[in-house]
């Protein structure tokens, strides 16, 4: 019998697999409390004639949309849906230009929409048609609703993207710490299906949730891996720290530092 995962790494309270999520969730033993993930979708940015710079620059990218391999929204809520438990959240993140697919798709797998919520990024990307600073997250349930742990915090959350990353699209571990100390509880399942860097698990495992993530890059796989022996080792005071900052620069006060 071949396994649906390549490679799969335990490291503390996180569990890493390396392959396809479609393969991965319905092999997974136990249902998760929260998705908290940052899917892949096909990124165009800059029109005919631009030039861009860091990941976007032309000797980098191509600009055919493919930054990394991506797959179709349709085929992304199912696996997700029954890998959850009865009644959990979902965070899925997505720019502009996928807003209103994205939404359709993961309503049309079942889970319902509360809310959009934005990040901004401070920084800009250049591009013709206005400077972008921002991107969203489709915040959403399925089965009953649970109520977040801070209703006081707003829709808007500002904090910078990690610079110079080995990840094309690495995301804040404060963004991920957001969502996991909103919509789990401590010792909760924190599940991301497009791991990536593992910012979600990182953010997970540093605030008391076990964690679960799926990447299907062998080498973003492997780094994922060192970044989350690096958290544990660091006793996870980089994220801490980064969290404390960000939680106060936008106001929020229900959310203490959990670990
Ligand atoms: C937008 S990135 C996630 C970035 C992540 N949030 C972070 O902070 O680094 C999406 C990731 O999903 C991975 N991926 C693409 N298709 C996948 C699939 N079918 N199953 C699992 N991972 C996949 C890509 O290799 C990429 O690393």
């Amino acid at each position: 019998m071949t396994s649906a995962w390549v490679a799969k790494e335990v490291i503390g309270d996180c569990i890493l697999y390396e392959g396809d999520m479609r393969a991965v969730l319905p092999e997974l033993a136990e249902k998760a409390d929260l998705c908290a993930t940052d899917p892949p979708y096909r990124l165009t940015s800059g029109g005919r004639g631009q030039t861009m710079g860091g990941k976007f620059h032309p000797d980098r990218y191509d600009n055919k949309g493919d930054l990394m391999q991506v797959l179709p929204w349709a085929k992304m809520p199912a696996p997700i849906f029954a890998a959850l438990k009865e009644d959990a959240d979902a965070y899925v993140m997505t720019n502009s230009k996928h807003v209103a697919r994205s939404q359709i798709a993961f309503e049309a797998g079942g889970f319902k929409h509360h809310e959009l919520l934005t990040w901004d990024k401070g920084a800009v990307t250049r591009q013709p048609f206005y400077l972008r600073c921002q991107e969203f997250t489709h915040y959403l349930w399925k089965g009953r609703a649970r109520h977040i742990a801070d209703g006081g915090a707003k829709t808007r959350f500002a904090c910078a993207a990690p610079k110079n990353h080995w990840h094309p699209t690495a995301k804040p571990t404060s963004l991920m710490a957001l969502y996991v100390l909103q919509s789990s509880d401590l010792g909760g399942l924190v599940l991301d299906p497009f791991a990536g860097s593992a910012a979600t698990l990182i953010a997970a495992a540093a605030f008391g949730r076990r964690a679960i993530g799926v990447e299907l890059k062998p080498r973003f796989f492997d780094l994922a891996c060192e970044a989350v022996h690096a958290a544990y080792a660091d006793g996870f005071a980089q994220v801490h720290a980064a969290w404390d900052r960000d939680r106060l620069a936008n106001n929020i006060r229900g959310l203490a530092h959990a670990a």
